[in-house]
Parts: structure tokens; sequence; C-alpha cells
């Protein structure tokens, strides 16, 4: 098992390419299944999230490669309509199988999810959605088993803006027979993203990027190539680190519009930020000041960021509040950075973070993908060595995170941990 060990107090400097999106290409990959083809994804992240979606496509018989970063995928050879336990239970976005599945065979049989470390992360609108699809669904031996011979349009209003759910119902309503009305769905760029490859491959969607999407369904959709976007999380995590290191870093493969939340907030905490078609640049000279944030659903701040900032907030001088609206419990990064000297403190859903006081390096845990982004960001400024362990939970959805942060140079190098 790996760590990372972080020598803090370096100033970041250069430029960083930002990877493809793991929330795009997790929903993309799944899109695959329901046009049997080749497909080929470019601007593909190398994490280990892509692999476990890639054994679960091929455990149902696709065959898929990554080259660098494009992902070869043939789903041709499909021919299995089943997500075990054992693949969903490392990665909830397998569920993604579930929409597409119904709708190349009729049938599924995926595994629930369960909770996730930092609290339930239900499925019911999932279910619910495809349900209005005419989808007859039973939970056996904690599995969905849903079956839809003849999947046919409907309305379906989503209670809560759900990335996942979007995405579920959205692949089975493309080849649904008849119209399908969805509303408040979710506008995150990964899901547009989703939306306007299913049009590629022929499915008839209006209203993208807008909270209502009006479906008509196809017979029939083709493969066809994608590049997937870039990660705005990853990029928000750059450009975090770039300000709370006093540093100058410019991003590059990444799209401004879907980081304009983080940027206002980030201007209002001091940052000199520089934005292009496709680059931004960070520049922080003064004195990080204390910034409010709360996470909401798109074009907000997002939750996955929420950890970070919580970070960036220390080494401000003052007094921040740090509201995740979307998951409330999400806040497993908080005792471990008060190991660093952290002074904050959680009541409900808000994290009070009292700034400008000096962290010192000590060993933290990773208990989940954002808080151990956020341990390292901690670690970049701490005095002293950190080590973070159990770092295959940033495995999941960074990469390479340890050459672009030395790169940029910070003293960050990966070593052999024997604690598990
Ligand atoms: C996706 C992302 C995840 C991110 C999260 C929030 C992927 C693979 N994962 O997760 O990285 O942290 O969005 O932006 O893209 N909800 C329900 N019932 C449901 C589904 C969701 O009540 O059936 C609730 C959730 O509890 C949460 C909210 O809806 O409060 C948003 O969740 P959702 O957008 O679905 O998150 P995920 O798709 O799980």
């Amino acid at each position: 098992m790996d760590k990372l060990v972080i020598e803090g107090g370096t100033r970041l400097k250069g430029r960083v390419k930002v990877s493809g999106a793991k929330n795009g290409c997790l929903a993309i990959m799944p899109a695959c299944l329901l046009a049997p083809g080749v497909y080929n994804l470019s601007n593909t992240p190398n994490l280990t999230d892509v692999w476990s979606m890639s054994r679960l496509l091929n455990a149902m018989g696709a065959h898929s490669e990554l080259n660098g970063d494009n992902l070869f995928l043939d789903t041709r050879d499909v021919n299995s309509w089943e997500a075990p336990y054992e693949f969903v239970k490392t990665m909830r976005a397998s569920f993604y199988v579930l929409g597409p599945l119904l709708a190349r065979f009729g049938k599924a049989k995926v595994s629930l999810p369960g909770g996730c470390a930092w609290g339930p992360r239900p499925v019911d609108l999932h279910i619910k959605g495809l349900q209005k699809l005419g989808a007859e669904i039973e939970i056996e031996n904690g599995y969905i088993v849903a079956d839809a011979t003849n999947l046919t349009g409907g309305r379906f209003n989503f209670d809560i803006s759900s990335v996942g759910a979007t995405g579920n119902v959205l692949m089975a309503a493309v080849k649904a027979k008849g119209s399908t009305l969805l509303t408040n769905a979710a506008i995150e760029p990964e899901i547009t993203a989703l939306a306007r490859f299913l049009v590629k491959m022929g499915a008839k969607i209006d209203g993208i990027g807008t909270t209502q999407l009006e479906i008509e369904g196809v017979d029939e959709l083709k493969a066809v190539d994608e590049e997937i976007v870039p990660d705005r999380i990853e990029a928000a995590t750059f450009m975090i680190a770039a300000a709370m290191t006093k540093g100058d870093v410019e991003l590059t493969n990444v799209n401004p519009y879907h980081l304009a939340a983080v940027i206002g907030r980030m201007e209002e905490t001091g940052a000199e930020i520089d934005v292009n078609a496709n680059t931004i640049r960070v520049t922080m000279n003064e004195d990080i000041q204390p910034v409010d944030s709360t996470t909401s659903v798109c074009p907000g701040i997002p939750t996955d960021v929420q950890a970070q900032w919580t970070a960036y907030m220390l080494f401000a001088k003052g007094t921040s509040k740090v509201i995740d609206n979307i998951y409330t419990d999400r806040f497993k990064h908080v005792p471990e950075l008060q190991r660093l000297g952290a002074d904050i403190s959680v009541s409900d859903n808000t994290a009070i973070v009292k700034g400008g006081k000096s962290l010192s390096g000590a060993q933290v845990m990773s208990s989940d993908l954002r808080a151990s982004a956020s341990l390292i960001l901690a670690g970049l400024v701490a005095e002293g060595r950190t080590e973070v362990l159990r770092v295959y939970h940033l495995d999941r959805g960074y990469e390479n995170i340890e050459q672009k942060l030395s790169a940029l140079g910070a003293n960050i190098k990966r070593e052999k941990a024997n604690l598990v």
C-alpha cells in the first residue's frame, strides 16, 4: 500500500495539464453499451475507477484497452446484463450500467451500491425514474432485478437534482418508445457531455444544458468516438493548491465555464485569476481572505470541492464557514486535518474553519477521494513532513498527482507504507 510523503513549504509555479474528467468518463463508458460497436474515447484519464469500469464492462463481454489517453472500447460481444456486487461495491458509478443494460437487453441485474465513506447514498431516484419508463423493478438479495421488454417514454421529475439518476434514466430514455420529459434534471458538465455524446450516437434530446430534457426515443444508436471533457474537480484542486502556496500556476486543458463558481469564490479570497479559452492562470500574492462556501448543484460550488476548500480556508486570515448541502455528512477529512493542528469544528453540515494558525506535518489517513486531496493540500503548506496514508483513494480520481505537483515544485513523493 502506498503513501505520499510531502515536505511542506514550497511555492507552486509552472504549468500543469488537467486530465479528462473521471466522472465524465464513468458516465460515457456505460453509454457505450447502448449500441454494440467500437468506440475510441480520447482524453481518458488513467485512473483506478476507469480500470474498474473497464473490468466490469469486460466481465459482461466487452473488450477494452487504454493506450495513453485513448480508451478503446468494443461492446459488440457484450452478452451479460449483470453487474455483480464485487464491482459495484468498489465503485458506485458501476450503477450507471443499469439504464443502458435495460435499453439494450430489456433486462438487468445490478447490485445495490450501499453507502459510502461519508454516509448513505440512495438510488431511489434511479429506480423511480426507470419505473416511469415502464421497467419492473424488484430488489432481490441485494440486487436490483429489472425487466422492461418495452421501455416506453414517460414524464419524470427528479425531486432532488441527481447527477447519477439523471444519467441513468437518460440512457434508458433514449431508446424508449415515444417521448420522455425529464424535469429538474442535473446540469453538471459531465451530464451535459453525456447527453451530447448520446446525440452523436443518434439519440434525440432537446434541452441539453437545461434542467428540462425532452427525449424522443430511437430504435438504433451507433458507435462513435468522443473526447472526454476536462476534469473540473482536478482543476479546482490545482487552482486551490496554487493559491494556498502563494504560487503562480497555469492550468491547461480546462473548460473555464465549468469552473465559474470556483473562480468567483477564489477571486474573493484575493487570488488573481486569468481566464482564456482553455487555460486558467492562478496567482496569489496576498494574504488569503476567509470566504464562506456553500456547496450546491451546478452551477454552484461542487460538493467534490468542499474538502479542498476547507483545507484552503485553514490558511486564510480569519474564520469562514464551509457548508455542504449535497452530502451533509461529508466531513471525514476534518479529524485528519485536526491532526495537523487545524482549528475546525463541525456542526451538522457546516464546518467552522478558524484560519491563520500554522499547521505542522503528521501522518494522516485518507478516507475518501476528495478528503485525500484536502490532506495533500494541507500538507503542501504545513511545516515539516506530512504522510498521507491509503492513497488508493486518491488514485481513483487524480491521475499522476504527485508527478504533476512535483513538476510544479512541490516536495512530494510516493513510498511504500506498511500500514493498511
Ligand atoms: C455524483 C458523482 C460524485 C459527486 C456527486 C455530487 C459520479 C460518478 N459521481 O455522484 O463524484 O460527489 O455526484 O456531485 O459522477 N440522491 C437521492 N436519491 C438518488 C440519488 C441521489 O436522494 O437516487 C441524493 C443524494 O443523496 C445527494 C443528491 O441526491 O444528496 C445528489 O446526488 P447525486 O448527484 O446523485 O450524486 P452521485 O450521482 O451519487
